[in-house]
């Protein structure tokens, strides 16, 4: 294969790489949800395996020509089995909402009641919020977290016995603290549902040895397989001995869910392939060391932060990520104070806080985490200043506020996006975080 193909066929898409790379070699990444890939997952991900139609499993595909395929495949479900500990694994969703809707499938009926964490409180779309195909063909009731930021057990414990859910998910998007797979487990026992783990964001630092692991209790396991698990982006499904002693059929009604059940179509080769990758390095001593200083990491931002008099929801982390509360500056700044690190050089995300007195597209808060800086070899040190960079920020845009009327919104918004690159105090962080980045290569 010619390495300048690319080039020469498309140069406005390799261009676009080129800057992109570029982009992300001189500003840091704190978007937790994202990481950088190793050289070979990306080999296996850009490989030839792109072009094979698989429909079906190893050994029983609807078409020819899979002998390699299927131990590609049969390869990534045994390094599954084997990280995680667990009896069955489907590496075939292509992403984590639909490898949570083939759980539904395979556990729901339509109109059954299921719970989740709700929205604004961390809990991701997939797991029951009102703009979704979960809500629309599942009856949903969130539980949300308690004043000081941790999930309410004690809520979830009276709406599980009074409503009787199928099933119950447990794992967020933006929540920073060990999820409480034991005490939601014996919750989901008591009703008689289904305890889903989606540990998407933590699947890295279960791996890692650094987060409780939610085999002994829950029933089935759902993750992406981007995030601090560091593959390419992708999903699984396991399923775990205490999911198969509910329901022995469960592997199998997996499996028929994801396919031909109408989640999705023929497998994605190659990103079975990079998983496989994926799983193989994290089983490795060296993931184990990054996956522990992930956490060193974010604790280490989070002290940094709140030295600095900013205020994270739930005080602090257990985890990769934080969400910082921006109220104590007006409702819905998390806008301003995104668009104005991203002007820095440094990417977060704008998010819910807890009972947001704004809206999802005009949040409260941010979200930031480790993953990938860490993966470019920083450490405490390097979160101290990065700590202080964006407390720096804050502050500069701190008097921004969000008007009420829509029309002044997007003015206003229009014109501190102009503004906020020429901004002296915004350019001379750009200056030092390109700086920084100069010393910690990314891995590619
Ligand atoms: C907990 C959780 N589950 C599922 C997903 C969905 O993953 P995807 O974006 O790959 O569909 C996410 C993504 O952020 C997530 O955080």
């Amino acid at each position: 294969m010619n390495k300048d193909s690319l080039k020469r066929t498309d140069p406005a898409i390799e261009e676009l790489i080129v800057s992109e790379l570029k982009r992300r070699a001189t500003g840091l990444e704190l978007i937790p949800s994202e990481n950088h890939t190793s050289p070979a997952v990306l080999e296996a991900l850009g490989s030839i395996l792109t072009d094979k139609y698989s429909e079906g499993y190893p050994g029983k595909r609807y078409y020819a020509g899979n002998e390699y395929i299927d131990k590609v495949e049969d390869l990534a479900r045994e390094r599954a089995k084997e990280a995680f500990g667990v009896p069955y694994a489907n590496v075939q969703p292509y992403s984590g909402t639909p490898a949570n809707v083939a759980v539904y499938l395979a556990t729901c009926e339509p109109g059954d009641v299921v719970m989740g964490q709700n929205l604004s409180d961390g809990g991701h779309l997939s797991h029951g919020a009102a703009a979704t195909l979960s809500a629309r063909l599942y009856e949903s009731v969130p539980y949300h977290v308690d004043k000081e930021g941790y999930i309410d057990l004690k809520e979830v414990e009276l709406l599980a016995r009074e409503r009787r859910p199928k099933l119950i998910w447990c794992g967020a998007t933006a929540y920073a603290r060990e999820f409480p797979f034991e005490e939601l487990g014996a919750i989901a026992d008591e009703v008689g549902a289904y305890l889903v783990a989606d540990i998407a964001h933590v699947a890295g630092l279960v791996l890692a040895g650094v987060h409780k692991s939610p085999v002994p209790f829950a029933h089935i396991i759902t993750t992406t397989t981007h995030k601090t698990l560091r593959g390419p982006r992708g999903a699984m499904i396991m399923v775990t001995e205490k999911g198969l002693q509910k329901d022995p059929e469960l592997a199998k009604k997996i499996d028929k869910a994801v396919f031909p059940g109408g989640v999705q179509g023929g497998p994605h080769n190659h990103q079975t392939a990079a998983i496989a990758v994926a799983l193989k390095e994290a089983m490795t001593p060296e993931f184990a060391e990054y996956g522990r200083q992930v956490v060193k990491n974010a604790k280490a931002l989070a002290q940094s932060l709140m030295e600095q008099g900013l205020t994270l929801v739930s005080g602090g982390t257990e985890n990769h990520l934080m969400v910082m509360d921006l109220t104590p500056f007006g409702k819905g700044t998390g806008v301003f104070v995104q668009d104005a690190l991203d002007a820095a050089g440094i990417t977060v995300n704008k998010n819910t806080i807890p009972q947001d007195p704004s809206s999802p597209f005009y949040p409260s808060g941010i979200r930031l985490g480790t993953p990938a800086i860490t993966t470019r070899g920083m450490k405490e040190g390097e979160m101290e200043v990065i700590g202080k960079w964006i407390a720096e920020i804050v502050q500069e845009v701190r008097a921004e506020k969000l008007p009420d009327s829509k029309e002044e919104r997007i003015a206003t918004l229009k014109r501190f996006h102009e503004e906020i690159g020429e901004n002296q105090k915004i350019r001379e962080v750009k200056r030092q975080v390109e700086e920084l980045c100069s010393k910690f290569p990314l891995p590619y």
